[in-house]
């Protein structure tokens, strides 16, 4: 535990309650509306926490936001940095360590996301079973000592990814597993990328979450990823790609999303 999530977890502390949290979850593009479900919920503002994401994208609410969901006691990330937003592949390293301070032991991720799949369209939901790092970027770059050569076998929790699949399964939300290839952005793909990547095996693509699973597991923390497909990639339809309709699409599949990670969480897993 760093000095600066210490701290930080104590400012989460004074204003939240210090029962111990039992789950984060970090909200992806357009996601946003999940924060508002939580029950009795106290919303910190990024600016208040150190070490956490100062800087902003559209479609993230920059808050934490703490409280019970689905009968736990979580600590909900409402927006991330992403590696293009500074060229830091370990921005989000403080958050989590602070969300681990306050004794998360599980994290979800979420985030929008391109699909390769024809039959997985927009507002699709996917679990991810895997994901390819090709960008030759990693949060672990620089850290010291034999901690940093984890083992990447089992990266999204095999407990947690078939309990989402009974979840979905139980309230009749279709379900997919995919592998997520992780492109660094800001810009989208361009189709010969998308070609590449799909004979790299991709099922989905998008600019965030695989930087914060590695850094989950060097936590050794329990992750789970989902995706919200709000596009098929790029070339494969004709249609333009941009990050207006990536939050609206992602806005309207979010009930389902919300549903979904709400069941995970009364089911225990
Ligand atoms: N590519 C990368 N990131 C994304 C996409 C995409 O097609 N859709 C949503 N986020």
């Amino acid at each position: 535990m760093t000095a600066l999530s210490m701290t930080t977890a104590e400012i989460i502390r004074t204003r939240a309650g210090s029962a111990p949290v039992e789950v984060a979850i970090v909200l992806g593009s357009g996601l946003g509306p999940l924060a508002d479900r939580v029950e009795g919920a106290t919303a910190i503002p990024y600016a208040d926490l150190p070490g956490f994401p100062q800087g902003g994208v559209s479609g993230h609410q920059s808050r934490l936001v703490v409280g019970q969901l689905g009968g736990r006691r979580v600590a909900v990330l409402s927006g991330r940095e992403h590696y293009y937003e500074n060229g830091n592949a370990a921005a989000m390293r403080p958050a989590l360590e602070t969300v681990q301070a306050l004794g998360a032991g599980r994290l979800i991720l979420t985030n929008a996301a391109g699909s390769f799949r024809p039959e997985v369209g927009p507002t699709s939901i996917v679990v991810h079973s895997d994901y390819v790092n090709w960008s030759g970027r990693n949060p672990l770059i620089g850290e010291h000592g034999d901690e940093r050569f984890v083992d990447m076998r089992e990266a999204y929790d095999p407990a947690l990814r078939a309990a989402l699949k009974g979840v979905a399964h139980r309230l009749g939300i279709p379900h997919h597993e995919g592998v997520y290839f992780w492109f660094s952005g800001p810009t989208f793909e361009s189709p010969a990328e998308i070609r590449a990547m799909n004979i790299l095996g991709a099922d989905l693509v998008g600019m965030s979450t695989v930087p914060e699973v590695i850094l989950a597991r060097r936590l050794k923390l329990r992750v789970a990823a989902l995706s919200m497909v709000t596009n098929f990639a790029a070339g494969m339809a004709g249609a333009e790609i941009s990050h207006a309709d990536t939050k609206a699409v992602a806005a309207r599949g979010g009930a389902a999303m919300a549903a979904l990670i709400i069941g995970l969480l009364e089911d225990g897993a």
